[in-house]
């Protein structure tokens, strides 16, 4: 096959049926280095590293995405559309909206809100609201029982925008659409997966919170990672 303008890839095969994806390229090499045996880089085009190993003796791959909607939404659509991809599961971080979430914490998401118009620029999808797999996230929740990782479920904000003028503008979508933490990929995630017939989830880690404007150090960052690492890797 002819290698997609993003992936370097040109042979089906290559790329596992299920893949990891971190918004950062880095830490997707982190994750193949350190969790899967024999890992093998498959993509390094514009740094955005992909490799395939096995995990418990099963094939997996672990892809960066890039940060924002346009990013994810080119590799989550080549990899399931021309590489035969069925799950991707993104494991990313976000910003807590509400008090009762901690940094560091986990959050299952269970729908992501978004005032982008991703969805209904790429197929006249019109809803606000798009849905992960309800299969993968029967898996991640057990997997996470199994591991005794305690998890957060809900709604969450998937924003065009990080650095908002108006920086209280956050309590309002908080109020008026639900969302208890704010990242900027799952709903275009969705919204390819729907699109192609295929499956996704979210896993999110809290690196910041913007009611109590508290933040997280990198080094930290990667500890607390490595609970949401686990719970994706043992579904798989
Ligand atoms: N990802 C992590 N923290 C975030 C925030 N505060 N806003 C948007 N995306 C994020």
């Amino acid at each position: 096959m002819i290698p997609t303008p993003h992936i370097e890839v040109d042979k089906k095969g290559i790329i596992a049926e299920t893949v990891i994806m971190p918004g950062d390229p880095l830490r997707a090499k982190f994750i193949a280095e350190n969790f899967l045996e024999n890992p093998v880089l498959f993509n390094k085009v514009r740094n955005m590293f992909g490799y395939t190993g096995t995990y418990k003796g099963k094939k997996i791959s672990v892809m960066g995405s890039g940060m924002g909607m346009p990013s994810i939404g080119i590799y989550s659509y080549e990899l399931f559309k021309f590489y035969d991809v069925q799950n991707i599961i993104r494991v990313g971080s976000c910003g807590a909206y509400t008090d009762e979430i901690d940094l560091y914490d986990v959050i299952l998401v269970e729908e992501a809100y978004s005032e982008s118009t991703f969805a209904k620029v790429m197929a006249g999808i019109e809803d606000k609201i798009l849905k992960p797999s309800f299969e993968l996230n029967e898996k991640l929740e057990n997997a996470a029982k199994d591991l005794n990782i305690p998890i957060h479920k809900g709604r969450i904000h998937s924003s065009d925008v990080f650095y908002r003028q108006n920086f209280d503008d956050y309590k309002k979508i908080r109020d008026e659409h639900g969302c208890i933490a704010v990242e900027m990929e799952s709903f275009a995630l969705f919204a390819n997966a729907k699109v192609t017939g295929k499956n996704a989830a979210c896993l999110l880690t809290v690196s910041d919170s913007l009611v109590t404007m508290k933040a997280t150090s990198s080094e930290e960052r990667m500890k607390s990672f490595t609970n949401m690492m686990k719970i994706a890797l043992e579904m798989a």
